[in-house]
C-alpha cells in the first residue's frame, strides 16, 4: 500500500453512564442468591450445580477492567432483569449508533479543522450493528449531511482496521478525498449480564476516524499511513448469534429475555476464553513482527493495541518489543473503559498520541472474532 493516505484525526463518544466493578459484582451477586433460593431443592438434591460469586478482585487480576461506561445503566443493574434498557425508536428518530457515531464524526471533523464538505463518504465498521438496512452509515451521512456514499461492514473487534484499509484503498484508487470510519459499539446490548465468566467484560463507546489524500493542505499534525495488513482464520472460539441490539423491541418481552439470558444460550457474546488467549496471542505477535519487518520499520514507539485482556497486551507487546511494555509504549484504556470491541485500539490512540513528535511510529492494532486481525502502521507528521 502506497503511503498516499493520512489519518488526520481521531474522535470519541463517551456515554453518559459508568459501572464500576463492585456495582456489576454487587448486581451479579444478588441475583446469584436470588438464583439459588429458586433452585434451592434442585441444589439440595444435586441436580443442578448453586451459581457461584463473582469477584471484582478476579475482574480485576484477570482482565484489567475497573469500569466500564454504557448506554443504559439501571437495566444492567437491575437484578429482575440484567439487561440493559434500550428503548425501540420510531423509524422517524435517529437510530441510536447513528447517534454515537454522528457525536464521534463530528469531534474527528474539529480536531482535524474539517467540515462535512470535505468528507466524500462514510463507513460505520463495528462488532455490534442494530438492523440489516438501511445501513447505519447511510443514516450517519445523511444526519451529518455529507455528500457521497456509506456502507456497514462487520469484522467483530477487528472492524477498525479493516475500515481503515477499506478507506486508505477507495482513497488511494481516487474513489473519495476523505472518509470518516466509524465504530459504534454498544457491547453491553450483546452481553449476558447472568454468565459469571463473562459479565465484566464489554462496555459501550464509539470512536471515529478521518481518513484523507495525504496532498491535501493540512495544518495540523497527522499520521501517515505505512501500511495496513489484515488477516482471518475462522474459528467458532468467540460467538454471538443475535444480540439484544437487533432486537430492541425484546427489551421488554419478558420470555424473550429470559431465553436470550439463559445460562446456556448462544444467543449473545459467548467464547472460550482461554482458547482465544492462546490462540491469538502468537497470530497477532507473528503478524505484527512479519509487517514491521517487511516496512523496515526499527524502532515502535507506541502501540495502540485492541483492549480485550491487559494480559493479553502485555504478552503482545513483550513479544514484538523484547521487554515489558511501559505505559508510554503500549497504553492502556481497558481500566476505565473495558473491552470496547473495535473502538478500543481507537480509543487507546485518540488519549495518547499528542506526545509523539515527528517521525514517530506507532502502531494500531486489532484482533478478535473471526479469527480477524489487523495491523496499522502509523508514522506522526510535522503538519
Ligand atoms: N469471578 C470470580 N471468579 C471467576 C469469575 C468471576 N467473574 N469468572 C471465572 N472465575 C473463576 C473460574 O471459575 C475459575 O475457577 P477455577 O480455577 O476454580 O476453575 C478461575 O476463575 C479461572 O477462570 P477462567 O475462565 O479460566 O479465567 P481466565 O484466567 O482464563 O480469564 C478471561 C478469563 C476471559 C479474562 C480470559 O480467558 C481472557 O481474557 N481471554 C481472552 C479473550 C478475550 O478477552 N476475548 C474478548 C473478545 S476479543
Amino acid at each position: 500500500m502506497r503511503s498516499s493516505v493520512v489519518l488526520a484525526a481521531t474522535g470519541l463518544f463517551t456515554p453518559p453512564h459508568a459501572i464500576s466493578n463492585d456495582e456489576l459484582v454487587g448486581a451479579y451477586n444478588a441475583w446469584v442468591g436470588r438464583w439459588n433460593d429458586q433452585h434451592a431443592a434442585q441444589i439440595a438434591a444435586g441436580e443442578v450445580e448453586a451459581k457461584q460469586p463473582s469477584s471484582s478482585e478476579f475482574i480485576e487480576k484477570a482482565s484489567g477492567i475497573r469500569s466500564r461506561f454504557v448506554m443504559d445503566r439501571s437495566g444492567i443493574l437491575d437484578v429482575t432483569r440484567m439487561a440493559p434498557r434500550l428503548p425501540r425508536r420510531s423509524n422517524d428518530e435517529l437510530s441510536i449508533l447513528a447517534e454515537m457515531s454522528v457525536a464521534a464524526c463530528e469531534d474527528a471533523l474539529a480536531r482535524a479543522g474539517r467540515t462535512v464538505a470535505d468528507v466524500d463518504a462514510v463507513i460505520v465498521a463495528c462488532s455490534n450493528l442494530q438492523r440489516a438496512y438501511p445501513a447505519i452509515a447511510v443514516e450517519v451521512q445523511h444526519a451529518l449531511g455529507v455528500r457521497g456514499f456509506g456502507f456497514d461492514m462487520n469484522v467483530a473487534c477487528s472492524s477498525a482496521t479493516f475500515g481503515l484499509r477499506a478507506a486508505a484503498d477507495m482513497i488511494t484508487a481516487g474513489s473519495a478525498r476523505a472518509i470518516l470510519v466509524v465504530n459504534p459499539e454498544i457491547c453491553s446490548a450483546h452481553l449476558n449480564f447472568k454468565d459469571r465468566d463473562c459479565h465484566f467484560i464489554f462496555g459501550d463507546v464509539a470512536t471515529a476516524m478521518l481518513l484523507e489524500r495525504a496532498d491535501l493542505p493540512r495544518e495540523k499534525p497527522a499520521f501517515e499511513i505505512l501500511g495496513a495488513r489484515l488477516e482471518t482464520s475462522f474459528s467458532n472460539n468467540i460467538r454471538n448469534n443475535l444480540g439484544f441490539l437487533n432486537r430492541a423491541e425484546s427489551a421488554d418481552d419478558a420470555e424473550l429475555l429470559s431465553r436470550m439470558t439463559a445460562p446456556d444460550t448462544d444467543l449473545l457474546f459467548v467464547q472460550e476464553g482461554r482458547k482465544v488467549f492462546k490462540d491469538i496471542i502468537p497470530m497477532v505477535s507473528r503478524m505484527i513482527v512479519a509487517h514491521m519487518d517487511e516496512l523496515r520499520i526499527e524502532k515502535l514507539d507506541r502501540m495502540w493495541l485492541h483492549q480485550a485482556n491487559l494480559n493479553m497486551n502485555r504478552l503482545i507487546a513483550t513479544k514484538v518489543l523484547g521487554h515489558e511494555p511501559s505505559a508510554e509504549e503500549a497504553p492502556v484504556v481497558l481500566d476505565r473503559f473495558a473491552n470496547t470491541s473495535s473502538a478500543g485500539s481507537v480509543i487507546a490512540l485518540h488519549l495518547h498520541h499528542e506526545d509523539l513528535a515527528p517521525g514517530a511510529a506507532g502502531l494500531l492494532c486489532s484482533f478478535g472474532a473471526g479469527y480477524s486481525a489487523g495491523t496499522v502502521f502509523l508514522r506522526r507528521t510535522a503538519s
